[in-house]
């Protein structure tokens, strides 16, 4: 019986150096250097870690740990065991996060000394013209998605529509004027930015940024309900939290297709391309050549990000998904304005779209309108054999 090593020696001869295998789901990406590796890891160890309210968790919060509700398949993933509920108003076409009521996260817990001052958890505030249950996304590739210039992200935008092809992608910006990448609704400019709201509004920690807690539907929380020490997390914590998501490998697609497979696959990844799905989905993006800035709050990209080509399958853009997945708005976005999601690691996913509504991905399909409706009118004339090729390459990635 021969071995694996032997195997691989015998198929690609002496001399030759066999293709290196992307890294496992939830696994670095590939040539870090040790200390890269390290933070990494550290940063891993804290993503996991149970907090308490002794430590800074609370007193209003959604989750013990950040991998309570982003575990799907492995830590570093989405879920939907723990659903997010936010609720904002949108009116004469500006979008109030209702910050004076506590914001548009709405903490579904409170800790047993915020209840026992008679406050917490949260409630929607009647303020509120829409709310909405989201899921977690999973968070693999998130560095490399930052390391992608502005300028790149551009090329694909077409806020007025000028070619005509109904379909209008817009870069969101933040009142600061910086771009928005992350979040489904355009919320954040950088990984780090995002790391610190997700502190703030799932766990309930203060930051070295913001060292007052939320306020319970707009109530301040009262001296002595949260005894913990202001910022509840230091800057070196921080950052290793935010190096572990720098640094968590992109999922790749499946490589162990039978034959027969792969053909379907090609096939279905063809018409993707044909019926216009690519409009929004686009099919790479580049990064930065190392050491310029970067959106991922890290200073600059470092070099095992750098100057990759990256299949998100992603413009990174807001689009008009229509009245049907609309629902609340973000700093910058409308209520029917959703980032198209990336589809990389859709194979290891069963729910989609932003509340996890769909439970297969024709369904998925069938809830896109809006701009992206005349070519999900397309993919449903498709034949049925061609749209499940369509959906097998789908289940490939
Ligand atoms: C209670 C559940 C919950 C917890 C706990 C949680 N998240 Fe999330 N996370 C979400 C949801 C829901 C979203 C999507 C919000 C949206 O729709 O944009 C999200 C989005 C994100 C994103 C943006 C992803 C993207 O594609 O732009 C990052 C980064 C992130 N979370 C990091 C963290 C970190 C770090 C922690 C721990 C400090 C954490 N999350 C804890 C639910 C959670
Ligand atoms: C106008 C832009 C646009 C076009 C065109 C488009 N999509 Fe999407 N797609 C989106 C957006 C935005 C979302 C996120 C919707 C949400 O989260 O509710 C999405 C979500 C998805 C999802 C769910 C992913 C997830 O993370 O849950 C799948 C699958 C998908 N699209 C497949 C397709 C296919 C197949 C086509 C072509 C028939 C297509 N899309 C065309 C913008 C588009």
């Amino acid at each position: 019986m021969v071995h694996g090593p032997l195997v691989a020696a015998a198929l690609f001869g002496c001399g030759d150096t066999p293709p290196t295998p992307p890294p496992d789901l939830g696994d670095p990406t590939a040539n870090l250097d040790a200390g890269d590796r390290g933070r990494f890891l550290l940063g891993r160890a804290l993503f996991e870690r149970l907090a308490t309210p002794d430590e800074g968790l609370g007193p209003l919060f959604n989750a013990e740990r950040c991998s309570d509700c982003h575990d799907q398949p492995v830590v570093g993933g989405g879920g939907a065991r723990i659903r997010v509920v936010k609720a904002t108003r949108f009116a004469d076409g500006r979008c109030d996060l209702l910050h004076a009521e506590g914001g548009d996260n709405i903490q579904r817990r409170a800790t047993d000394l915020l209840a026992a001052h008679g406050l917490g958890p949260e409630r929607i505030p009647a303020a509120a013209t829409a709310s909405a249950r989201v899921t977690a996304p999973p968070l693999f590739g998130l560095g490399l998605i930052g390391a992608v210039p502005d300028a790149v992200l551009l090329e694909a935008a077409d806020p007025d529509d000028r070619d005509g092809d109904g379909i209008s992608g817009r870069l969101p910006r933040l009142p600061d004027g910086r771009s928005a990448r992350f979040g489904r609704k355009g919320d954040a400019a950088t990984l780090r930015d995002f790391v610190v709201s997700a502190l703030r509004f799932e766990l309930g920690f203060t930051t070295p940024a913001h060292l007052d807690e939320i306020a319970v539907n707009g109530v301040p929380v009262p001296p002595g309900a949260d005894p913990a020490r202001d910022p509840e997390i230091d800057p070196v914590a921080l950052g290793q939290l935010t190096d572990y998501l720098r640094f968590l490998a992109a999922p790749a697609p499946d490589r162990d297709l039978p034959d027969a497979a792969r053909d379907t696959v090609a096939r279905g990844q063809a018409l993707f391309r044909q019926i216009g799905c690519t409009s929004c989905h686009r099919e790479t993006l580049v990064t930065a050549v190392a050491d310029t800035p970067a959106s991922t709050g890290a200073g600059s990209v470092a070099a095992p990000l750098a100057d990759r080509t990256i299949r998100p399958w992603s413009d990174l853009l807001l689009h008009d998904m229509g009245e049907g997945l609309a629902n609340v708005c973000g700093s910058d976005a409308a209520p029917a304005e959703l980032r198209t999601a990336p589809l990389w690691g859709l194979r290891h996913r069963n729910l989609f779209l932003h509340d996890g509504r769909a439970s297969d991905l024709p369904a998925a399909i069938r809830a896109h309108g809006g701009e992206a409706a005349a070519i999900r009118d397309a993919f449903l004339a498709l034949p049925a054999e061609a749209q499940a090729d369509l959906i097998r390459f789908l289940r490939s990635l």
